[in-house]
């Protein structure tokens, strides 16, 4: 059977209320998987807006969100504030927040402690970059942003991980099945050798970089790949296709 299937829609920078309303009332009125759960990350200003409109069974996450719960952080929101409104998940680590916005490994694995500390289900994010596959450092690198991690967290119940491959996302140049598996199989591993035999098979390991409605089905048949984590495809009707990718 494995851990229940999980895709998630990252919206990015994109989006206003108008848009937001009309992608939300589509995917509410679509028949999706119930094996499948569903997750939206919007911009966080229109997080209140997406919890408000989305079924229930349809979860919302923040794009990121600051280890402490109040204070003095211009710019940034707290897992409390996510609390307060209602919203399950966040995502932390993406490979966007890691380059353009310089977030380590180490500030990156405090904020997946605090926001699971606070109550907030986190969708952790890992993946090499092209000059790292090229030069045979994909193990190494998903390896260190691991590791970060398991520094600062020992339940990881609340936590699924995506494997983003950097050189796959928005550049239509998706991860073939084997590709992907092959990380997703080490990543298990890695899991079951450093934490324990139960996380490694109850996490969901999710696959992120140029998913579509067809390219979603041959993947979701890889044995260690439990969903996807969806940019561009997240924004159009074919989201719903990539639900559903194994029914
Ligand atoms: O977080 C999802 C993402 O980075 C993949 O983006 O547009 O390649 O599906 P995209």
């Amino acid at each position: 059977m494995g851990p229940r299937f999980f895709v998630g829609g990252n919206f990015k920078m994109n989006g206003t209320q108008a848009f937001l309303k009309n992608l939300i009332d589509s995917l509410n009125a679509s028949q999706l998987d119930r094996d499948a759960e569903v997750v939206i990350a919007p911009p966080s200003l229109y997080l209140d807006q997406c919890r408000k409109q989305a079924n229930k069974e349809i979860g919302v996450a923040a794009q990121n969100a600051f280890n402490a719960s109040s204070g003095a952080f211009t710019g940034e929101i707290s897992p409390e504030q996510l609390k307060d409104l209602g919203i399950e998940w966040v995502i932390l680590g993406h490979s966007e927040r890691r380059e353009i916005f310089k977030e380590s490994d180490e500030l990156i694995a405090l904020k997946v402690a605090f926001a699971l500390k606070t109550g907030i289900k986190v969708i952790a994010c890992i993946g090499e970059k092209l000059e790292e596959r090229e030069s045979g450092k994909t193990f190494e690198v998903v390896t260190r942003q691991l590791q970060a991690i398991a520094k600062q967290i020992n339940d990881w119940t609340n936590v699924v991980i995506a494997y983003e491959p950097v050189w796959a996302i928005g550049t239509g140049k998706v991860a073939t099945p084997k590709q992907a598996q092959e990380i997703h199989e080490y990543i298990r591993k890695w899991l079951k050798e450093n934490v324990s035999e139960a996380t490694a098979e109850n996490t969901r390991i999710i696959y992120g970089g140029s998913v579509n409605a067809s390219n979603a089905t041959e993947l979701a048949k890889q044995h260690d790949i439990n969903g996807f984590l969806v940019g561009g495809a997240s924004l159009k009707p074919e989201f719903v296709n990539i639900v559903n990718a194994r029914i």
